[in-house]
């Protein structure tokens, strides 16, 4: 989907739709500057998938991980990357695993080592309750997954 206007309970049934279309090992971007609705998302889906902790981004670290009913929910977010230590850095690949959905918000400063997303979500400011919302499916078979996640009536 490309340029939609969502307000907040349309942009929560996109996310539903993800967590369906979503699978183990699979990474998320997303793009969008300051109060697009990122950290939002990431809780919609989350809580799709059955997450049952407050979800709200990571303050000192570069990660939360919370557990959905099925697997992992790994929640990035590198906005402030350069401030955070030279360890954690390292291990940001080590996030992307077979056994986690990874989300990651402010994802530009660490593209080469987060490696090909699998979908790619882009906030944009619209109205105040409103925002723009593209999501794309990066390969065939999460193109097929999103058709197949479709809500019965939509
Ligand atoms: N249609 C909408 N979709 C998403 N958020 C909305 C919408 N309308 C209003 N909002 C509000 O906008 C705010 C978005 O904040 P959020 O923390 O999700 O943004 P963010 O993109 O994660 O920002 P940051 O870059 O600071 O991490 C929330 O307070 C949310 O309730
Ligand atoms: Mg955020």
């Amino acid at each position: 989907m490309e340029n939609v206007p969502v307000d907040l309970a349309e942009l929560g049934r996109v996310a539903g739709r993800l967590a369906r279309a979503l699978r183990p090992g699979e990474l998320v971007l997303l793009y969008g500057p300051l109060g697009a609705g990122k950290t939002t998302f990431v809780r919609e889906v989350a809580r799709s998938l059955g997450v049952r902790d407050t979800v709200r981004s990571p303050s000192f670290t570069i990660a939360n991980v919370y557990a959905g009913a099925e697997c992992r929910i790994n929640h990035l977010d590198l906005y402030r990357l350069e401030e955070i230590a030279d360890e954690d850095v390292v291990a940001l690949e080590e996030y992307v695993e077979p056994a986690a959905v990874t989300l990651v918000e402010w994802p530009e400063s660490g593209l080469e080592r987060l490696g090909r997303p699998q979908w790619t979500v882009l906030l944009e400011h619209d109205s105040v309750r409103t925002r723009r919302l593209t999501l794309r499916a990066e390969g065939a078979e999460q193109a097929a997954r999103w058709r197949a996640a479709a809500e019965p009536d939509a």
